[in-house]
């Protein structure tokens, strides 16, 4: 909010040749490198070729211009330094002006994506496998990510690409056919299906008709069979009971769950439609697109048995997403390790003539580890993300009772905290790195947590509730010159960041530019909160009530941020 103010203050007092709009000067201001220089600079070099004249010179000029204005004294003070615009904002307007609007319930959110329709490809994990922490990071991101998009007034389309078809549930099949415990494959569908694969491998390594036998099994799930399918359905519905406790869990949503069957009865218009432009090449029995000129290796369409696999039904996807879900942007939401399948997936769209496969992006993020353990499904050595959340919830539990006995809801503040701190502890990162994720540190109070910023946010509340600030806030309005001293400035400066930071996530598809700044939100409020005390005895009621507001500004920010990154920020803890 105080870039936009500042670019409504600078655009006028620039030469018409200099060719900016308000919007452009926004994407370019910065802050200072020290609080001395002032609140907001604008880097006058890109100007200087344009108007031939020396960065600094250029910044001199435009600092006369605003300064010349009569009336500003005070109000706004512009400074040229080193090849910079500096804007110092001395009048207390501005302050209450930003703690005002960040009182609004949906402060920060922008039409930045009006009229535009994005389908996000998230979670996806595959049937009758666990949905292990490596899937949490798809859910996550993808929620986080959907959730920022619908901010910045995006349409938003939820799709869980289930892995739902595919050779292995020939081999399930087989397994549940020789070995299969059906009441405990009602009650734990995923172990049992586990153990059922398990078991395949073992046994198969012996006896490898097996292997055989499992494929004959896929083919009959392919042509129809009815009681194949049956069986089949069986194992996915199971599945998604135990999927959709997870998605309760975590508060993740979807608007369809169309998995890889769905498009099965897509795929030969597609096959068909590459063998039309002449794309579909033989290579060993096995028909493929080849894509040398692009420096990728050829996509494998149709295996050697005429088997369809993983791409041909990600082409079918990505048309249907186009064709019939209307979208404008798509978000594969998925592992670095599929990054070259979505290469080829994505060119041969573009091979295909269609020119919107510019718009398919896949949103790659790291590996994931919990305290050092790998996952591995074959071997049956996993991660639940279940027992991750568990864990979380029992040590915020242990926490919350020590430090608050008395809290009449610790149940549900330590599952909203326990959960928190563990999709906060993935979105903090950088997507693209791996991360080792360590339950003690995640789940503290104290540190870059979730858990902290939950604890800042009712730390707040508490504070309000104490202060009687709905009584205060009726009788005084906020008077910006309480706010002017250098932790509450630099409070309301952070504050006046948030819709700058929402688009700035979208644009790089990064949800812990999000969290990161909610990290600053929270640090620059403590500083705030204690340089001195809010409520002290005697204190002028209206200073108090302008302090209180620019509490409840942030705790505001700071739920709704949370909020977007699917974390729930509870009034105690
Ligand atoms: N089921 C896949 C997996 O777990 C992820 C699917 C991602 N989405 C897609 N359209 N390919 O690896």
């Amino acid at each position: 909010m105080l870039t936009t103010i500042a670019a409504s203050i600078i655009a006028p007092s620039l030469p018409a040749e200099a060719d900016m709009t308000e919007a452009k000067l926004t994407g370019m201001l910065e802050v200072p490198p020290q609080r001395e220089m002032g609140d907001v600079s604008l880097p006058c070099f890109t100007f200087s070729k344009l108007l031939r004249q020396s960065p600094q010179k250029l910044a001199e000029q435009f600092a006369d211009a605003i300064n010349g204005i009569v009336g500003r004294d005070g109000e706004v003070r512009a400074a040229a330094l080193g090849g910079y615009l500096n804007l110092t904002f001395g009048g207390a307007h501005w302050k209450s002006d930003i703690v005002g609007a960040a009182l609004a319930e949906d402060y920060g959110r922008s039409r930045l994506g009006e009229g535009k329709r994005v389908v996000i490809d998230m979670s996806s994990p595959n049937i009758a496998k666990p949905l292990g922490i490596g899937h949490l990071r798809s859910t996550m991101i993808g929620n986080a990510l959907a959730n920022l998009y619908a901010a910045t007034g995006h349409e938003v389309v939820k799709v869980n690409h289930l892995g739902d078809w595919g050779t292995q549930f020939g081999k399930l099949i087989v397994a549940y056919r020789r070995w299969g415990d059906t009441d405990a494959l009602r009650n734990e569908p995923i172990a049992e299906s586990l153990r059922l694969y398990v078991r395949f491998h073992e046994e198969s390594e012996r006896e490898p008709a097996l292997q055989d036998e499992a494929r004959e099994a896929f083919a009959l799930l392919e042509r129809g069979d009815e009681e194949t399918h049956e069986l089949w359905r069986f194992f996915v519905d199971e599945s998604m009971k135990e999927f959709h406790r997870v998605y309760d869990r975590l508060s993740v949503s979807f608007d369809h769950y169309t998995g890889e069957s769905f498009y099965n009865d897509r795929i030969d218009a597609v096959v068909r439609e590459l063998e039309a432009s002449g794309l579909l090449e033989e290579s060993d029995g096995a028909k493929v697109v080849r894509l040398e000129e692009l420096g990728l290796p050829p996509c494998l369409i149709l295996k050697k048995d005429g088997s369809t696999i993983y791409p041909v039904r990600d082409l079918a996807t990505a048309i249907y997403r186009k064709r019939e879900l209307g979208a404008d942007e798509m978000l594969y939401v998925v592992g670095a390790e599929q990054s070259l399948h979505f290469q080829q997936v994505f060119a041969v769209l573009g091979k295909l003539g269609h020119s919107w496969a510019a718009s398919c992006r896949h949103v790659p993020f790291g590996l994931m580890t919990v305290n050092g353990k790998k996952m591995s499904t074959r071997r049956g050595k996993v991660v639940f993300l279940e027992d991750v959340l568990d864990e979380a919830v029992e040590r915020a539990l242990a926490i919350i009772e020590e430090k608050s006995p008395s809290l009449p809801n610790k149940k549900k503040v330590s599952e909203a905290v326990g959960v928190g701190a563990v999709i906060f502890g993935d979105l903090k990162h950088n997507r693209q790195l791996s991360v080792d994720f360590n339950l003690e540190d995640a789940v503290s109070f104290e540190g870059e947590t979730g858990p902290y910023l939950q604890y800042t946010h009712a730390r707040i509340c508490s504070l309000l509730g104490k202060g009687d600030y709905s009584a205060l806030r009726a009788k005084y309005p906020i008077d910006g010159s309480y706010l002017a001293a250098e932790p509450a400035w630099e409070c309301v400066k952070t504050l006046s960041r948030f819709e700058a930071v929402l688009a700035e996530a979208v644009r790089d598809n990064e949800p812990f530019v999000v969290a990161k700044y909610l990290l600053a939100v929270a640090k620059s409020f403590n500083r705030f909160y204690n340089a001195g005390k809010i409520l002290a005895e005697g204190a002028d009621p209206a200073e108090v009530a302008s302090k209180l507001a620019l509490a409840a500004a942030a705790a505001n920010v700071l739920k709704s941020g949370l909020g977007l990154l699917g974390i729930a920020a509870p009034r105690e803890m």
